[in-house]
């Protein structure tokens, strides 16, 4: 099976199934970014285009090494040294980065529905690589990857969530995702950075830390958005830290085998201690690693548009 859609625009839009099938193949593609020789033809022939209107390493970076990997031609383009820059429209820019035979374009932009709009207006397929506090469908796929590696199932397991829950695209994302995948969603942040109607999501709130960590498999701390935050919703980073930071004394609460995540970057002494960030439970690193995995396989799958075929090793 290959992806419904010509697009990736978010998790609350795709199906348990296509989650799954992503999944897969990423455990396929795992394999060949852990060999020596990196190189597949999966994606010769296509070109990848990221368009970013935000900072990014991780994902950007990732997507580029993705397609570099399965044989694609990759380019990036930024928006502060493009003609965006003169006040070409979006649309405008999506249809030119078409027009040189671009197949797929990922684009991470800070106006919630913007990879959605370009999607509307292009043939070529878009996936989001973060749109405001929207979704960040991808940052998901690579957590749930890495859930599923450690722990082997979603079935009944508990996951923690704690922080900056309003401004947080990848908060969304793993909700709607991991509640589609079976596993009970705990959120914890202050209370002005919860978004109302949360619990509508299936998700449980907590308004203290420990109370969402308590038997949880996975531990999950966002990062403070400094460039999303509006005056009087956080007091101080310190405060923050203390009521909210993941410290040995927090994780005591979490079950004896759970693992601690972060999509990163992470301001270390805001939402993890050093030692939590580098302890040997933390994931942190191997998101990094199944962030490329994860996204070899959805461009893979998603320039499948209709073929019928799991990924060859
Ligand atoms: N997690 C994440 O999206 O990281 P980057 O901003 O570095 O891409």
């Amino acid at each position: 099976m290959a992806l419904q859609n010509k697009d990736l625009l978010g998790l609350r839009s795709i199906s348990k199934d296509e989650i799954e099938e992503i999944l897969d193949n990423a455990e396929i593609m795992k394999h060949i970014l852990l060999k020596n020789n990196k190189k597949t033809p999966h994606l010769q022939g296509k070109s990848i285009v990221t368009l970013f209107y935000e900072n990014s390493t991780r994902t950007r970076l990732s997507f580029e090494l993705a397609s570099k990997y399965m044989g694609a031609s990759a380019a990036n383009v930024s928006a502060t040294s493009s003609s965006v820059a003169k006040g070409e429209s979006l649309i405008d820019t999506a249809r030119t980065i078409q027009a040189m035979g671009t197949d797929v374009i990922i684009i991470r932009h800070p106006m919630a529905g913007a990879p959605s709009l370009i999607a509307k207006n292009i043939d070529a397929s878009v996936i989001n690589a973060g749109d405001g506090m929207n979704e960040h469908p991808t940052q998901a796929l690579l957590d749930m990857f890495t859930i599923r590696e450690k722990l082997g199932t979603f079935d009944g397991i508990k996951v923690a969530i704690i922080g900056d829950i309003l401004h947080s695209r990848v908060a969304r994302s793993n909700i709607w995702g991991l509640t589609k995948l079976g596993a009970e969603l705990k959120i914890a942040g202050p209370p002005t950075l919860l978004p109302v109607e949360l619990d509508k999501t299936g998700a449980k709130v907590f308004y203290s830390a420990k109370d969402a960590i308590r038997d949880a498999d996975v531990v999950m701390g966002l990062r403070i958005q400094k460039e999303r935050q509006q005056k009087g919703l956080l007091p101080s980073l310190r405060e923050y830290s203390q009521l909210f930071g993941i410290d040995e004394e927090k994780l005591s609460y979490a079950n004896n085998d759970a693992i601690i995540m972060h999509p990163g970057p992470v301001n270390r002494g805001v939402e993890l201690t050093s030692n939590i960030r580098d302890c040997n439970v933390s994931a942190i690193d191997e998101q990094v690693t199944n962030g490329v995995a994860v996204r070899m396989a959805i461009l893979y799958l998603i320039t499948r548009k209709g073929e019928n075929k799991n990924v060859v090793y």
